[in-house]
């Protein structure tokens, strides 16, 4: 029987980025205990990395703005495949929470009558982005994490969780997982169990994630029998830096493309003019002129094509860096210094200016930036109710990049940080009440508990088995190469195969030395869910016939109204065949991806997509 330590919450938030920070705030407020575990420092998260601004219909620049037009652009940018109950709440929640966070002391760069000053992203029609500089989503997790433990949440720092628990009738009671620096296994109990892990990003060779990144929270909810959705829906970031190597994949923000920002091949051709979709071609300039005047005054001109949504800027690079007009080092030039001057991107893009100059021996207010695509995001994640984030298990919920449905095929800039806050309080309130009305003790199962440390334990008695780092390497070679920007049929089939074999691999992980900071042993306990998660995507790609929003298939170019109609759904038919959560037998060959229909939109809403608004 292997020992752990045990301890008790009301609702326990797992993730520590914007949305679980703010559902902490919501939970604790309604006078339930509240405890946030992260698997990193508090502080550190993914939600550092959107750093241009949060996308709020706030009026402060184009006082036209509304969240009706938000909320067009956000099912717009999502290619119709949205929950349109999430986009509506978010659309119309979005500027209350950013004026919240001010209260709470976060600061935002202004306009010249004191207001919050919005930039502009791709794909929205109005300057809609509050923002800091390019430090947004820092100052967000800087304002949350200072409220959510003044107000007195509980934090379990530096812990990895291997699993969720539930009790005799499915109900999620709680988790079970290890202190990362010590490997001592610990239980918490709870009535309620909040997942906002982020994303699943690292099981991608380029990537602006960092090693938190796995999908834990997307494995942990399919295991415990809960959907996801839309997995095929992985959002590559037109512009992550390409050279050095070792810096390849982190973000450079399309705050530069909002700010100004062109982009050039290396025959100094502006190429995303060559580019532009039916569905935008009104509203996007066809000359620089027209591009340039846009700037000045968003009423003057069209939109400039590179603030096309993202997922057509993306692949509009691919092609030109395979037609062989790329960069000396595979992507192509992102030059901010000929409309601003250098005090300007000093001021505005300061995280860029210094990234640049210290990365890479480049001035960005005097030469073009070298950029690439780099995934970024998952659109696809657990499905929820939109009003209370409940998942499809009882007890559990979900917020922030780890919940599906708000982004549809593609989301927007900027509306990821709108989402943890709309979402993050949510589920909150989602948690909280539930944690409320739950009957009865919490109860855990022994069983499951020990199944899990065993599972975890398991690579240290082998005396010689696979090497969790060549896996992880395997992996992230088969998703970039076969499961990226561009998918066809055989090849999504060839990554299944791989995936296969890496499963049955990673049941024969070995790894040397003891539980204390042991990176080989942490890697192998997240390798399940990363193989987990890639095989979902892998699925829901093959099934999807079609090229949509973040999914894009060289046999089946165009997007094909009938699959418009439906979401991939990926669960395992028989939960007591999932993994258990650490490096066992993955035995998740149960897991089907199903079509099921989109919810149907209210004509209401339906008609404010063909407003010209
Ligand atoms: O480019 C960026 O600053 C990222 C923002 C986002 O992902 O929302």
């Amino acid at each position: 029987m292997n020992e752990y330590e045990q301890y008790e919450s009301d609702v326990i938030i797992i993730g520590a980025g914007g949305a679980g920070l703010r559902a902490a705030v919501e939970a604790q407020a309604m006078g339930l205990r509240t405890a946030v575990v992260c698997k990193s420092l508090l502080g550190k998260a993914h939600t550092v990395m959107a750093e241009g601004g949060m996308a709020a219909a706030m009026g402060n620049v184009y006082p036209e703005d509304n969240w009706k037009v938000h909320f067009r652009d956000t099912m717009r940018g999502g290619k119709l495949l949205n929950n349109y109950r999430m986009a509506e709440l978010h659309a119309r929640e979005a500027p209350d929470r950013v004026r919240e966070l001010e209260a709470w002391g976060a600061l935002f760069d202004r306009t010249e009558d004191g207001l919050i000053l919005q930039r502009d992203f791709g794909g929205h029609r109005y300057a809609r982005l509050a923002h800091v500089g390019d430090r947004t989503g820092l100052e967000l997790i800087r304002t949350m994490q200072q409220k959510a433990v003044a107000d007195g949440m509980e934090v379990f720092m530096e812990l990895k969780v291997l699993r969720l628990l539930h009790d005799a009738d499915g109900n999620v009671s709680g988790l079970v997982g290890y202190w990362r620096p010590t490997g001592k296994f610990v239980v918490i109990k709870a009535k309620a169990v909040v997942l906002a892990t982020g994303g699943v990003g690292k099981s991608w060779m380029y990537t602006s994630n960092s090693w938190e990144s796995t999908g834990d929270g997307h494995a942990m909810a399919l295991w415990a029998g809960a959907d996801l959705i839309d997995m095929e829906c992985v959002q590559f970031h037109p512009t992550g830096m390409v050279w050095p190597l070792s810096v390849r994949g982190i973000l450079v923000t399309e705050g530069v493309r909002g700010d100004g920002g062109v982009l050039r091949n290396s025959e100094g051709t502006r190429f995303m003019f060559d580019y532009v979709p039916d569905m935008f071609r009104t509203e996007t300039a066809d000359s620089e002129d027209e591009a340039d005047k846009w700037y000045d005054d968003h009423t003057a001109g069209r939109r400039p094509p590179e603030l096309l949504p993202r997922d057509e800027v993306a692949r509009s690079i691919n092609s030109e860096v395979k037609a062989g007009r790329g960069s000396p080092h595979g992507g192509v030039f992102l030059d901010i210094a000929t409309r601003r001057t250098p005090e300007d991107i000093r001021r505005r893009l300061p995280s860029m200016y210094h990234q640049f100059k210290e990365l890479a021996g480049v001035d960005i207010t005097a030469e073009a930036m070298e950029v690439g695509p780099t995934c970024h995001y998952i659109m696809g994640g657990v499905r929820v109710d939109a009003d209370s984030t409940a998942a499809t298990v009882p007890g559990l919920f979900a917020a922030g990049e780890v919940a599906g449905g708000m982004h549809g095929a593609n989301r927007l800039g900027g509306n990821s940080l709108s989402d943890l806050l709309v979402f993050g309080r949510r589920a909150g309130i989602g948690a909280a009440e539930y944690a409320q009305g739950r009957a009865g003790d919490v109860t855990l199962d022994e069983g499951q508990i020990q199944q899990a440390i065993d599972a975890a334990v398991a690579p240290f008695q082998r005396e010689s088995g696979e090497n969790p780092y060549d896996i992880q390497q395997d992996l992230q070679g088969t998703m970039q190469s076969l499961v990226g920007i561009i998918r066809t049929g055989s090849e999504l089939e060839e990554a299944l195969g791989k995936i296969e074999v890496l499963e049955e691999r990673a049941s024969n992980l070995s790894v040397k030395g003891g539980t204390t900071y042991n990176p080989g042993w942490n890697l192998a306990t997240d390798l399940p869910s990363m193989l987990t998660v890639s095989r979902c995507t892998a699925m829901g790609a093959l099934n999807r016939k079609e090229s949509r929003g973040g999914q894009t298939r060289d046999d089946f170019p165009k997007a094909d109204p009938e699959m418009g109609k439906v979401n991939f759904v990926e669960r395992i038919a028989d939960p007591s065949t999932a993994p258990t959560g650490a490096c066992g037998t993955p035995s998740v060959r149960s897991i089907t991806s199903q079509p099921e229909p989109v919810p149907v939109m209210p004509d209401d809403l339906r008609a404010l997509l063909e407003e010209a608004l």
